[in-house]
């Protein structure tokens, strides 16, 4: 007997990077390091942990349901009103908040393959149609997606720039996708690693200006480093924002969450300095994975796609393992040869491509 409703049943469990104990524990090593979940390698700065410890003291209470200080910080630096501005418990939660708020039985939900898997995870926990666009040469196919709108999809959501292929989509092929599609369709535009990307790399905020129909969603847990306080926000018109408000919980974002935010936002030269540290790192990886002869996807994220040629992902993975280095192997989003792996500090970068060497000639 099952008490499962019975749309669970085809759903696979969501499996997130190893974290650092549970190998330490598990392989009984002492230095573990993680380059698999696309963290800052960098703690958070003095000004925040102090923001932090200012805060313990009134955890008695519950949080501001409102994050009236953070929303006011946001709409400054972005030129929108605390109105356009959602907060969630991670961008994650706001993919779940959008399925609830905008997608009615019957209705289909358009996503892309491979991509974040936990659109079409959420999507199916809601008993959805969810409809797979395939990516092209490791991008969205946005004339794909268009061919796949119909009348019944509401919703589609696109990382912008994609995670695990890192590539993104640039201002003016945006511009010409909303231009082409349905007013009645929403976008969910999924930018958790926007910081990192070029200058071609959408102005979202112009598209908001224009009216369209879209969410757009980012995080303090990629360049901010917050990843294990849980906090991330939406931007949209007022009207989508009050109905994602409808279905969010009462205190989704805890107090620590909110302060910490706050005081990363008043240091942003802080975060301009992680996005200059990561990318050139970025460069010493794509110089290294050269001289293993290994192809790779030119990121505009935090992280590198790998291609191991014909070695499985999952031999590598667990080979790196045991060297107490923890990737990411990608057979679930079907890349049976492929492993993800996050831009860390210069010294974790430089024991990666080490152990990895060893790897490949095991
Ligand atoms: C594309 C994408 N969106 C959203 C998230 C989740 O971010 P958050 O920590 O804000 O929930 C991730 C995390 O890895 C991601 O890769």
């Amino acid at each position: 007997m099952t008490f499962e409703r019975k749309h669970l049943k085809n759903i696979k469990n969501y499996q997130p990077g190893k974290p650092i104990e549970e190998v330490k524990r598990d392989l009984g090593l002492r230095q573990v390091i993680k380059l698999a979940s696309n963290e800052s390698p960098f703690p958070p700065s003095k000004a925040t942990r102090k923001a932090l410890i200012e805060n313990i003291c009134r955890v008695n209470r519950y949080p501001d349901s409102q994050g009236y200080y953070l929303k006011r910080k946001l709409a400054a630096n972005l030129k929108v009103k605390p109105g356009n501005i959602i907060l969630g418990n991670g961008s994650d939660e706001l993919i779940v908040l959008a399925l609830r708020a905008f997608v009615d039985p019957g209705q289909e939900v358009i996503v892309g393959n491979p991509t974040f898997l936990i659109y079409e995870i959420q999507a199916k926990a809601c008993g959805l149609r969810v409809v797979r666009s395939r990516l092209k040469d490791f991008r969205y196919d946005l004339d794909d997606i268009k061919r796949k709108i119909t009348k019944k999809t509401k919703l589609i959501f696109i990382a912008n720039p994609d995670n695990p292929n890192g590539t993104y989509l640039k201002h003016e092929e945006i511009q010409s996708f909303l231009k082409a599609i349905p007013r009645k369709v929403i976008v969910f535009f999924d930018e958790a690693y926007c910081e990192f990307s070029p200058e071609d790399f959408p102005k979202s905020i112009n598209f908001l200006k224009q009216g369209y129909n879209m969410i757009f969603t980012r995080t303090f847990s990629k360049v901010f480093g917050l990843a294990g306080l849980r906090i991330g926000y939406g931007i949209a018109k007022p009207e989508l924002i009050r109905s994602l408000d409808k279905v969010r919980e009462p205190f989704n974002v805890n107090s620590l969450a909110q302060a910490a935010a706050c005081s990363c936002l008043n240091q942003k030269n802080q975060a301009r300095q992680t996005v200059r540290y990561i990318n050139k790192e970025k460069y010493f990886f794509y110089e290294g994975l050269g001289n293993l002869n290994l192809r790779f996807v030119k990121s505009a994220t935090n992280f590198i796609l790998v291609d191991l040629g014909r070695i499985s992902s999952k031999a590598v993975f667990s080979r790196l393992l045991k060297k107490g280095i923890i990737v990411r192997e990608m057979s679930s989003w079907g890349f049976k040869n492929f492993i993800r792996v996050t831009v860390g500090t210069h010294s974790q970068n430089r024991r990666f491509l080490k152990a990895l060497s060893l790897s490949l000639n095991h």
